[in-house]
């Protein structure tokens, strides 16, 4: 959740430590802090809130070390302050960590029955104090480091730095991500190589237990076992990634106006678009004829594109499919069969709770398989099988174009799975593919309904709680038009399926209700129309996302109707959840939120 960075620079690093922070603040932006060793001793800047306070922290008092770590921080343990704001010190150590440690209390305890003071109620603070112990006890660093680590348990990726070692930093990381950077003469640590970028482009991901003892011209990796390793030294695409608004006045509406063409970039690596074939990038290790059951398995928005792709895999490849939160199939002790396929959904590739579900089901003999976005991660690398979403960086915390390229390969892999299945053929299969190969076009003529939708976010923004109602696939999209808007924006919203509207949630409705509908003109409209009904008896304002046909034969009244354009059934999610993400964007935006960067979130949750 954290991110963090190091140098061994030749000349002050501060300015670009500040400059890959700034590159890594969607893992957090509570507070943050940079240290540099000058000569024999430390000097640090730290504060509280957004990284801009801390550079006119070091404007103020500025900071010459040639060699430095930083940390951007999403509080985990202790609050927000800058007490508790990374890099943690002792005399001789400084520490900058993403993760949790599991055993604070027991280590702190022992700390502190030695005599160890502590200056935060951070766990990061414990690390510092367990490797000073070690070298008060007269161990070199990289001796401290081999005796300590094992103790260590949770996550963490660390860097650290030790007082009177001037071209020593020492990283390691257990779960969390943790890259190390080759430039000229200069050596790097980051949390991803997005925020090495400026400096090199020359990265050696960090497998999990690696440690890694780094001088400016050398970069020694061990194992667990403290066995040197040698780990691929790759070229990271991520450096001609420019991080920009272009002329946006947020990453998210930048974001969201992209999607014609990422999710039109996702569909030709999934499709020949010639032939009107499904065309997977490499061949599956598993015959779907052999799976009997699909598990499928993400945290928040990326599980909701699972869901919709629930719908997608049962209805074309008649497999069923169990559906799973990370959190709750983790540890819910699931019995899965070997030799099934279970799905794991991460843009980020990071987020703990999925990479321990995929542990699990990999141990349990299962085929994974995993639809990341970035095609280094941890998840990526650690699925039998990867297929990557090019949605681009997505800066903006919430999730937008990430979701629809996650629908847009789960719905290639969905007619796949049909085609082998032989529940779809040859023709099925053109027909299936001509309507993903529309999808660009019907999002770009989505976007059109942003001057209706940024009106309707006036009104929205005035109500304290917002319903969204969908059937079918349009049910988790109600899910997640819900999710989109109260994380960005603090309105209460919640999504139904439309049919259970009469089993609870009726009793909320009101005439100060909003009640947005998703009912494309499907098989099931005739159903939501009813729910709609029940809606307007009692009062509530109903806000309907339909297209022209629907726009007719709705019956009711609505407040307001946006129309979408027409397009088969089967893959509205991607096409409707443009004006989800248009409104949520909008209501945020008059509420006068952080929209980028909404309180409390962090983009990669690399934490339970
Ligand atoms: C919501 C959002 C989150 C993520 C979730 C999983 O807009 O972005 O709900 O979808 O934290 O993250 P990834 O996909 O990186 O595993």
């Amino acid at each position: 959740m954290c991110g963090i960075v190091g140098i061994l620079g030749r000349a002050p690093v501060a300015d670009q430590l500040v400059a890959s922070l700034k590159r890594l603040d969607y893992r957090g932006y509570d507070s943050a802090g940079v240290v540099t060793l000058e000569g024999d001793h430390f000097d640090r800047r730290r504060s509280e809130g957004k990284l801009r306070n801390l550079e006119s922290g070091l404007r103020a008092e500025p900071l010459w070390g040639h060699i430095g770590i930083g940390h951007t921080r999403w509080a985990t343990r202790g609050k927000p302050t800058e007490s508790n704001a990374h890099p943690h010190m002792t005399d001789n150590v400084a520490v900058v960590h993403n993760g949790i440690i599991e055993n604070l209390r027991e280590l702190r305890a022992e700390l502190e029955q030695q005599g160890t003071q502590f200056a935060s109620e951070t766990d990061t603070e414990v690390v510092a104090h367990l490797i000073e112990s070690y070298l008060t006890k007269g161990y070199s660093p990289s001796e401290a480091v081999k005796a300590w680590l094992p103790k260590l348990r949770g996550a963490f990726a660390l860097a650290i730095l030790f007082k009177v070692h001037d071209d020593l930093m020492i990283g390691a990381r257990k779960g969390s991500p943790l890259a190390i950077g080759q430039g000229d003469g200069q050596m790097y640590l980051g949390s991803d190589a997005i925020a090495l970028a400026p400096f090199t482009d020359t990265i050696t991901y960090l497998a999990d237990g690696d440690w890694a003892v780094l001088t400016r011209k050398t970069g020694v990796i061990f194992n667990a076992q403290g066995a040197v390793a040698h780990r691929e030294v790759v070229k990271s695409g991520g450096s001609s990634f420019l991080v920009n608004k272009a002329n946006y006045l947020h990453f998210m509406a930048k974001e969201i106006h992209e999607q014609p063409e990422v999710v039109g970039h996702t569909l030709r690596r999934y499709v020949d678009m010639a032939a009107e074939r499904i065309a997977l990038p490499q061949r599956l290790p598993f015959d779907f004829n052999d799976i009997g059951r699909i598990s499928i398995t993400g945290c928040g928005s990326s599980s909701y594109a699972g869901h919709v792709a629930k719908y997608w895999f049962e209805r074309l490849a008649r497999v069923p499919v169990e559906l799973d939160v990370a959190s709750e199939f983790r540890y819910r002790e699931a019995p899965l069969r070997k030799g099934d396929l279970a799905i794991f959904i991460s843009q980020s590739g990071e987020t703990a709770d999925t990479l321990a579900a995929l542990r699990y089901a990999k141990a349990q003999g299962l085929h994974t398989l995993s639809v990341v976005n970035a095609p280094t991660s941890t998840i990526a690398r650690e699925s039998e099988t990867m297929l990557q979403t090019l949605a681009g960086p997505q800066i903006g915390v919430a999730s937008t174009r990430a979701f629809t390229c996650q629908l847009m390969v789960l719905a290639a892999l969905a007619v796949a799975a049909g085609k082998s299945r032989g529940e779809l053929s040859d023709a099925d299969e053109t027909r299936l593919v001509q309507r993903l190969i529309e999808i660009p076009r019907l999002m770009a003529t989505a976007l059109a309904t942003e001057p209706q939708i940024e009106k309707l976010a006036r009104d929205m923004a005035k109500c304290r709680n917002v319903v969204y109602l969908g059937r079918g696939t349009s049910f988790p999209l109600a899910l997640e038009g819900a999710l989109k808007l109260k994380e960005i924006s603090y309105v209460h919203a919640e999504g139904y399926a439309a049919g259970e509207l009469k089993h609870g949630p009726i009793a909320l409705i009101d005439e100060t209700m909003p009640v947005i509908v998703i009912a494309p003109y499907d098989g099931v409209f005739e159903k939501t129309v009813s729910n709609m009904q029940e809606v307007a008896a009692r009062g509530g304002n109903i806000i309907l996302m339909t297209d022209a046909k629907g726009a007719r034969e709705a019956i009711v009244d609505p407040l307001v109707t946006i129309v979408l354009p027409d397009m088969a059934a089967t893959f509205t999610p991607m096409v409707y959840d443009i004006p989800m993400q248009l409104l949520a964007y909008h209501t945020a935006v008059v509420m006068g939120t952080n929209v980028d960067q909404p309180r409390n979130l962090a983009k990669s949750v690399t934490v339970e």
